[in-house]
């Protein structure tokens, strides 16, 4: 984004990205049934349609309410308050046709429109310099197609039909041998990143950290790798599993990853509205935190801590210097990594030469969300801003670190900084992993 420095080049950027991001909500919406838009698949997702209100009403609370803007629709505000109305009840809420809430969308955008004139961006106040409060509703939305995403995945093989992606993107097909693992030499690197635009709180402050020398996997570990482990009986051997991963694992009958099928024709997966055979070359995805870490046990290795990750997706080891993205500082483009919610699927391992880390790991960035050992807590010094409910809530709560973004991320949320959590048994997301190794 352009600097405050030149004010309204930066406001005609804002108006710009609030207009993409929204356009790619409305023709989801647009693809969606309205049975979809309005179900609930599993409890613990929630309704499309209920994030489609929720991005307003977020929308609302930054962009009007805290800019001093005019208000809008009150009630209807408060049915799209997270707090109020966990995942888990949202099946039971009157929500509104779609006519009201592309309404309600409509409403919001024009009222944040009319502020934004207003609104100084020249860095005087913390929450709007550069766009920052902006840029956060931006990515907000982006981060909850994401989430759509997933819970339209979950739709399929009962009475509905399966979604339809709009507007497709084709992948690079060419996979390439990126077996192996890279080492990393021993290292002290700055993790996160500083307190500006472009980033969350949950990435603050930077901190110097200690690696010790590592291997880590060149590229993310495949269908046929993961099939290995699920063929030699891995799903039946607690010896590979944590002791809450066996628990899981047992009282929910888990024996492969979601959505794969083992039908006389052999192994089969579904994503939307179509099956096929199991795709060797792709990295495994829908898999939990705990079957991650049951596969890397199997193997005679271990997931990465999340600094490892990062010096291994950012950091230049002739240097030392950390880039914003695995090529360097760049904006994405789709050469680059698979982002962007258009291809439905992830890509090839070894599909993106051009995206290759400066330690040498292939696709840390873009196919699938990548689980690490960490669980998601505060960088020392951490301080909510602008508001707890993003990260400062979820910390500490048992929640584990993803990096790097799936296909299903924008690249708004796809820096090698950038930390997502999840419950560790969770699988309806799009998570897979890749393994390291201590060097003696
Ligand atoms: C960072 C993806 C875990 O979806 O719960 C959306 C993003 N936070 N609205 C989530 C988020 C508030 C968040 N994750
Ligand atoms: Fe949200």
């Amino acid at each position: 984004m352009p600097d405050a420095g030149d004010e309204p080049a930066l406001r005609k950027t804002i108006r710009q990205r609030l207009a993409d991001t929204r356009s790619r909500t409305l023709a989801f919406l647009d693809a969606m049934q309205d049975e979809h838009l309005h179900g609930q698949p599993e409890p613990t997702m929630g309704v499309p349609a209920w994030d489609v209100g929720h991005i307003g009403c977020f929308e609302h609370r930054w962009l009007v309410d805290e800019l001093g803007g005019e208000e809008v629709e009150p009630e209807l505000l408060a049915l799209f308050d997270p707090i109020e109305h966990p995942r888990s009840e949202r099946g039971g809420i009157e929500i509104g046709s779609r006519e009201e809430l592309l309404g309600f969308l409509a409403d919001v955008r024009s009222a944040s429109l009319a502020r934004l004139e207003e609104t100084q961006l020249d860095g005087s106040q913390r929450l709007t310099r550069d766009g920052f409060v902006h840029d956060m509703v931006v990515r907000h939305e982006d981060q909850h197609r994401e989430t759509v995403l997933a819970t339209l995945q979950m739709f399929g093989g009962s009475d509905t039909e399966p979604y339809e992606l709009p507007d497709p993107r084709e992948l690079p097909e060419a996979s390439r041998d990126v077996d192996g693992m890279v080492e990393v030499p021993e290292t002290t690197f700055t993790l996160g990143a500083q307190p500006q635009v472009g980033t969350y709180d949950a990435e603050w402050p930077v901190q110097e950290v200690d690696l010790d020398a590592f291997a880590i996997d060149r590229a993310p570990v495949t269908n046929a790798e993961f099939l290995a482990f699920v063929e030699d009986g891995g799903y039946d051997d607690p010896e590979h599993w944590s002791e809450d991963g066996w628990m899981i694992r047992e009282a929910l009958d888990r024996e492969h990853p979601k959505y794969w099928t083992h039908t006389g024709e052999g192994w089969r997966v579904r994503r939307y509205d179509r099956t096929q055979p199991l795709p060797p070359e792709e990295p495994v995805v829908h898999v939990s935190y705990y079957e991650a870490e049951a596969y890397a046990n199997w193997a005679g290795k271990r997931l990465p801590t999340e600094a490892e990750w990062e010096a291994a997706a950012g950091v230049d080891p002739d240097t030392g210097t950390k880039h914003r993205f695995p090529w360097g500082e760049e904006a994405w483009t789709a050469g680059k990594a698979n982002l962007g919610q258009r291809s439905g699927r992830p890509a090839p391992v070894g599909a993106y030469p051009e995206g290759v880390s400066p330690a040498g790991c292939h696709q840390m960035v873009g196919d699938v969300w990548e689980w690490t050992s960490t669980e998601f807590t505060g960088y020392p010094g951490f301080e909510a801003f602008p508001y707890p409910e993003y990260a400062a809530e979820h910390v500490d709560h048992g929640f584990q670190v993803l990096r790097g973004g799936s296909w299903a991320t924008m690249p708004s949320c796809a820096h090698v900084t950038f930390r997502n959590w999840h419950q560790p048994d969770h699988q309806q997301i799009f998570a897979g992993f890749r393994c390291a190794r201590d060097l003696a």
